[in-house]
């Protein structure tokens, strides 16, 4: 396996009102192509901050980050974005969609302004059909034209999932994408996810959910905006019983103190 994203001595400290906060303490993780990983830990830990920093939407303090061999440290604002852009897609607890666009315009929105400059060639009917195909597969296809008030939680969720694919990107982050749904939701859009990453998508997510965690293939654990444990799952097969291994990370999470 290649890695995708390598972290290493990653701190991360914030100045608020002359204190120094160092929320991240020299953490230090790869991501493999096609893994299924999840963070835990207690609320304030830096979770937050550790996937918005790895994904380049925060600055690093010190250390280093690669993503797909490009260290962080050599690219400015402009190309940042654009490896965002092209490369990597979020999905967040507040959704962050457009209030005056409907559900099908805030999916293909990133999609038409990835256009101009692309490695592959792709016009606005490419990006419609790919919002089509991603909607569809989602369920939410009659969505479409709604407003952003008008669906459901979930059905937002799934909407926030298919605009985060919209460029096809090489790794989905999400920050506790399913902590504002009903457990039956939940479990829908954690379905997806997992096919999602079948398909190939790397993903990495923040969670509070023992049940959404137990659906990744790895859990690192961190405390104090450190790495203080990973509990390796290994993939989810549909034969397996959700029950063991939930069984097997709450085990693990009391060990680690949660
Ligand atoms: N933009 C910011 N400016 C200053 N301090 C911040 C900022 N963002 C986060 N922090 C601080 O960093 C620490 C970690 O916050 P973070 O949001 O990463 O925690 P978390 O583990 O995601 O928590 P939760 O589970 O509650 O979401 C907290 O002490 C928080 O106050
Ligand atoms: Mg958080």
């Amino acid at each position: 396996m290649a890695a995708v994203l390598q972290v290493r001595d990653l701190c991360k400290t914030y100045i608020v009102s002359k204190q120094q906060n160092h929320v991240l303490r020299n953490v230090n993780f790869t991501l493999e192509e096609g893994e299924f990983v999840s963070v835990m830990g207690p609320s304030g830990s830096g979770k937050s901050t550790l996937l918005y920093t790895v994904s380049g939407m925060d600055r690093l303090t010190a250390g280093e980050v690669v993503f797909d061999g490009q260290s962080y440290s050599a690219l400015s604002e402009k190309q940042m974005a654009e490896l965002r852009l092209r490369r990597m897609g979020f999905i967040f607890q507040q959704m962050h969609m457009l209030k005056n666009l409907c559900v099908y315009d805030n999916i293909i929105l990133s999609g038409y302004q990835a256009l101009k400059g692309g490695a592959v060639k792709r016009t606005r009917k490419d990006v419609n059909a790919e919002a089509d195909t991603l909607m569809r597969k989602l369920g939410i296809m009659d969505t479409a034209a709604k407003d952003i008030t008008e669906v459901s939680g979930g059905q937002l969720q799934r909407a926030c999932i298919c605009r985060a694919l919209i460029n096809r990107p090489k790794v989905l982050f999400g920050d506790e994408p399913t902590g504002a749904l009903n457990s039956r939701a939940a479990k829908e859009v954690m379905n997806e996810l997992g096919r999602i990453n079948r398909e190939g998508t790397t993903i990495m997510i923040v969670t509070h959910d023992i049940k959404v965690a137990a659906a990744t293939d790895k859990v690192l654990y961190i405390v104090d905006g450190n790495i203080q444990g990973e509990l390796v799952l290994g993939k989810y097969e549909a034969a397996q019983p959700p029950a063991e291994r939930e069984k097997r990370l709450t085990g693990w999470l009391m060990d680690m103190g949660w």
